[in-house]
């Protein structure tokens, strides 16, 4: 059977500007992030700072805007002094949230090292785990303070004359979960955080800080937490973080390849938290929704065990999701789902970047290779440029045990005035059937914005690119042997007609999208 489902744009109804801070993705000191992962000195590719180049490559590929750093659960147990300096002083710990030992031969030096050879903008996180105030102060002015005073001299010292000019810092790590070192009840943390938060911004008002969310919708306190850290800290604060990981539960695939609908409903009842306190104070400002850790989980496959005991290893071998076809359709989905919500989700970033459950993983010595969730992340962030519009969705259903009913149809577009692309990120989440899909482009036609767009009235379409990520095993993957097994390939079965004659031009596209499968096709104004 064939659905067929309807998509409704008009250039002129958006919901706001594509950010590139969408595309964010994190780093933590966990597993192999970090250690073989993006630094590893001994590898062939490695630089003279021990920066994995091959990685670094395939990094700048993926489009990464921002990325998080230290953690994740590490930094609640994390003294940042530990990390600078000479190699040899540094001393060895263990690192209590993963059970595993931490060298420091990589710190905060090492990051934005690396993070200017990324080409990324730099988000990083203080410990209020197991520390404070004083702390968050310190790392501040190691990483952004003018030479003159102590800790900016230091900086300076280790070969970094010029302040980092670090802007997005996150005011600890999930600390709402009992898993967190040194958690503790919505109040005691809402005070802590709102109190550090002042005092950073007297030592810098431009800085944009985050505060702890939850860290997911599930947790008993969700909500209750949200409302707790506004009231303490509504004026000192920038944003409120958002955590997700989905995977296939139990076999139930049609519930997971409906995640999105998931991450609607969480960004919306932030979002009416956070407004419902800005009532009750009356303030102007809206506080925005970092959602600085999402992703799936694989469901299949051997990731690695965290060690436990009396195993304490460097760099353990954990978390390292291999993912399928099927799960690049449910990232494709969720990247949809942040553009959606783009007026109130100022930040993102995939959890992780590199082997814990990443879109590029490596082999110690050996290969570096993009997984299947490597390339819709790639295609979105490439190609989805100027507005978000409102996309109105007019799709049959599908059913699922964990949503009732979802739209078989999940999709965004995004129209750049300026050079007149149009692109548009679908998902069909049947896991059966194929979906027609049928855009009506006339609103682009209409006389006004062809004139806008220096056409003279006239503003049809001519297809740029049509791709598709679907194999008829959802489960396929790639891996270092067979890196190229999941990619996205050309999407046949796409038509764009252009009509108008004298008239102004009206565009329809038509596609046919197989179950289980994301689509990118972008479409280039004619003048
Ligand atoms: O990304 C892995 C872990 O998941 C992070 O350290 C933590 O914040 C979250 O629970």
């Amino acid at each position: 059977m064939t659905l067929h489902a309807a998509v409704h744009l008009h250039p002129r109804l958006a919901v706001g500007p594509v950010r590139r801070r969408t595309f964010g993705s994190f780093v933590e000191h966990m597993a192999r992030c970090v250690y073989t992962g993006i630094f590893e000195p001994d590898h062939p590719s490695a630089d003279a700072d021990g920066l994995r180049t091959d990685v670094l490559e395939l990094v700048r590929e993926l489009g990464v805007s921002s990325v998080r750093y230290p953690g994740g659960n590490f930094v609640s147990g994390y003294r940042w002094e530990d990390g600078v300096g000479p190699r040899e002083h540094r001393p060895v710990r263990r690192d209590l949230a993963w059970h595993s030992t931490e060298t420091n031969a990589f710190g905060l030096d090492e990051f934005m090292t690396w993070a200017d050879a990324a080409d990324v903008e730099p988000m990083y996180a203080v410990n209020l785990g197991t520390r404070g105030t004083q702390e968050a102060l310190d790392v501040l002015e190691y990483a952004n303070g003018s030479v003159g005073t102590d800790l900016a001299d230091h900086r300076a010292l280790n070969g970094h004359a010029e302040p980092y000019g670090i802007r997005m810092w996150c005011l600890g790590n999930e600390m709402d979960g009992p898993w967190q070192l040194g958690h503790v009840p919505a109040r005691d943390y809402a005070v802590l955080a709102a109190e550090t938060a002042r005092a950073m911004r007297r030592a810098d008002p431009d800085l944009e800080l985050v505060a702890c969310g939850s860290s997911h919708a599930g947790m008993p306190t969700f909500g209750a937490w949200e409302q707790a850290v506004l009231e303490a800290g509504y004026d000192a604060i920038d944003m409120l973080s958002a955590h997700v990981y989905y995977r296939e539960e139990d076999g139930d695939q049609a519930s997971y390849l409906a995640s999105a609908d998931d991450m609607d409903a969480y960004i919306d009842a932030v979002v009416a938290t956070s407004d419902h306190v800005r009532a009750l104070r009356g303030a102007d400002r809206r506080i925005m929704i970092s959602f600085d850790e999402w992703n799936v989980a694989a469901s299949r496959g051997d990731a690695g065990k965290e060690p436990s005991g009396s195993d304490w290893p460097v760099a353990p071998r954990f978390a390292e999701s291999t993912y399928s076809a099927q799960d690049a359709v449910v990232v494709g989905s969720l990247l949809i789902s942040l553009l959606r919500h783009t007026d109130r989700v100022a930040s993102a970033s995939q959890a992780q970047l590199v082997n814990v459950l990443a879109p590029i993983r490596t082999e110690v010595g050996g290969a570096a290779w993009r997984q299947s969730i490597f390339h819709p992340f790639a295609l979105t962030s490439r190609h989805a440029r100027g507005q978000v519009l409102v996309t109105g969705v007019d799709s049959p259903a599908v059913e699922n045990s964990r949503f009732g009913e979802s739209a078989a149809l999940y999709s965004v577009a995004t129209w750049d005035e300026e050079t007149g692309q149009l692109a548009v990120f679908a998902v069909n989440r049947s896991g059966a059937d194929a979906l027609e899909l049928d855009m009506d482009l006339a609103a682009f036609g209409d006389a006004d914005v062809g004139e806008r767009a220096g056409g003279g009235g006239h503003a049809g379409f001519e297809l740029a690119d049509a791709v598709l990520l679907h194999e008829d095993d959802p489960h396929r993957t790639n891996s270092a042997r067979r890196p190229d097994r999941v990619v996205p390939h050309p999407l046949q079965d796409v038509t764009l007609e252009n009509t108008g004659g004298d008239a102004p031009a009206s565009s329809r596209l038509t596609a046919t999208l197989p179950p289980i499968s994301w689509t990118m096709i972008r479409l280039q104004r004619t003048r």
